[in-house]
């Protein structure tokens, strides 16, 4: 049995003071539950996520990281600074960051690879536009993603390896992809891991949704049978309604 992982990623939200006060609200709430937490910050909350999450059940991630492991990188931050501190995953190859900031499949893959160096835990994003969906093109889209993204890991990389599979049009939008599409898109993602890894090391890896997942949508999401958690943007800025989504399951 795979494990289900909720992560929240935060995007460009929240000063320290309010992660502070998030984390007070939020512990209490999830502390009974057998889910893995995950609570992705940025880069100037991860330490006072770190701090407010000793002695509870959430985990820390990042939400980026340069592959390298230090250098003439202005601006950058290295796997080593983030596993320093605590951090325990890091998201990679997300829409927005394939949108506003260049990122591929290419830089994706060397990112996977520099985290499971140090120990990070990747959460890998993959998805389609609506329009690749529209024509008929998420499998080919999401599989190459997977195939790219994913390539020349070994059996213990790829089994510490989260994929998020996140349609881009329903991202932020408040369309949620059908459990049954969103169900069939992630057996199509493993799919892609048996052919490149085998069907113990595919059946290993879990594979989350992320697109607008909310309270009211939680449970039915993450009751399929191959949709492993979520990664929730929005809903997760909020403790009562992230702690909802959490324990939904
Ligand atoms: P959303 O974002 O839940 O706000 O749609 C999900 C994500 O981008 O990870």
């Amino acid at each position: 049995m795979r494990k289900k992982v909720i992560a929240g990623n935060w995007k460009m939200n929240k000063l320290p003071n309010e992660t502070i006060s998030f984390f007070e609200e939020f512990a209490p709430l999830v502390k009974d539950t057998k889910n893995e937490v995950v609570i992705c910050a940025p880069y100037t909350d991860l330490f006072y996520a770190i701090l407010s999450a000793q002695n509870t059940n959430i985990k820390i991630g990042a939400q980026n990281m340069h592959w390298e492991e230090n250098g003439a990188y202005t601006g950058e931050v290295s796997p080593q600074m983030l596993k320093s501190i605590g951090v325990e995953y890091v998201v990679l190859g997300h829409s927005e960051r394939r949108q506003y900031f260049a990122e591929t499949d290419e830089t994706v893959n060397k990112k996977v690879k520099a985290a499971h160096n140090v120990g990070l835990k990747p959460i890998v994003c993959v998805g389609e536009s609506l329009e690749q969906r529209e024509s008929g093109k998420a499998k080919e889209i999401v599989t190459n993603q997977v195939k790219l993204g994913l390539k020349d890991l070994t059996n213990d990389q790829i089994t510490s390896t989260i994929v998020a599979y996140e349609p881009i049009w329903a991202i932020g939008t408040g369309k949620t992809a059908t459990k049954e599409d969103a169900n069939e898109t992630i057996k199509w993602i493993r799919e892609e891991l048996v052919n490149m890894y085998g069907k113990e090391n595919a059946d290993k890896v879990i594979i989350q949704y992320g697109g607008s997942v909310k309270s009211g949508n939680a449970k039915e999401l993450f009751e399929m049978s191959d949709i492993d958690g979520g990664l929730v943007g929005g809903a997760s800025l909020k403790p009562d309604e992230f702690a909802k989504i959490v324990n939904a399951v």
